[in-house]
């Protein structure tokens, strides 16, 4: 009987064959990834989330920004010319979860810090058309009333300190404090005001 009949005809043996060869070329597209340092390494100057940017991400996280808004530049003209430097893998080494995305009922964010004025974020937060008379962006105000949480953040940063973000001891110990008289829309803003900032734009 040809090789090809046996196999045809053996279930179970196609199974366990159909199963090696999916796993073969499962390894062969997976395991690299493991030693592509592009990936894994921050770009220059990329510092871990700061407490108070932490914490505004995870408000970031919470409200839910992500359904309008994306946090990446595609290596497209049309993207370069309007939001700066398409995004590279090494500037989202801190970022669990990333918020790439592709939604953008919103301007793509990846860029945004230091394009705008504290000022003008908490206006724009507050009630956007205030600012952007167009705007169809919710208001967050209650961001202006709310203190920043100082109690799970030394949590938050051991928890990214296993993963792999090179927070000290001493980060870790004054986050609380860091937080102390914050609001959330501090918080927010200090997240806002880093994003991108580490590849130079012509913007
Ligand atoms: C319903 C969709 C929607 C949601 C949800 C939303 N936005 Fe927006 N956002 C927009 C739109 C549309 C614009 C463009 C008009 C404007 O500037 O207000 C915008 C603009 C912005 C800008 C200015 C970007 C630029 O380059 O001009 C920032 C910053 C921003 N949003 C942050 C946020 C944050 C932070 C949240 C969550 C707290 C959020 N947005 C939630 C739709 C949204």
């Amino acid at each position: 009987m040809a090789l090809q009949e046996k196999v045809e005809q053996n279930v179970g043996l196609l199974i366990v064959l159909v199963l090696l060869v999916a796993s073969v070329g499962g390894l062969v597209q997976i395991v690299p990834l493991f030693f592509q340092k592009s990936t894994t390494e921050p770009v220059q100057g990329l510092q871990p989330y700061t407490a108070l940017q932490l914490t505004g991400r995870d408000i970031y996280i919470r409200e839910g920004c992500y359904t309008c808004h994306s946090q990446m530049i595609r290596p497209f003209r049309a993207e370069t010319e309007r939001y700066g430097h398409y995004s590279v893998a090494g500037e989202f080494v801190y970022d669990r979860p990333f918020q790439w995305g592709s939604k953008r009922t919103g301007p793509d964010l990846a860029r945004v810090g230091g394009r705008y004025s504290d000022d003008w974020h908490r206006v724009h937060m507050i009630n956007p058309r205030d600012v952007v008379p167009e705007s169809m962006m919710p208001g967050y105000p209650w961001l202006q009333d709310t203190p920043a949480d100082p109690f799970h953040i030394r949590d938050k940063m051991n928890v990214l300190r296993i993963l792999g973000h090179p927070y000290t001891d001493e980060q870790i110990e004054a986050a609380p404090k860091e937080l102390g008289g914050k609001t959330e829309m501090d918080a927010m803003i200090a997240y806002l005001q880093v994003l991108g900032i580490n590849i130079k734009t012509r913007r």
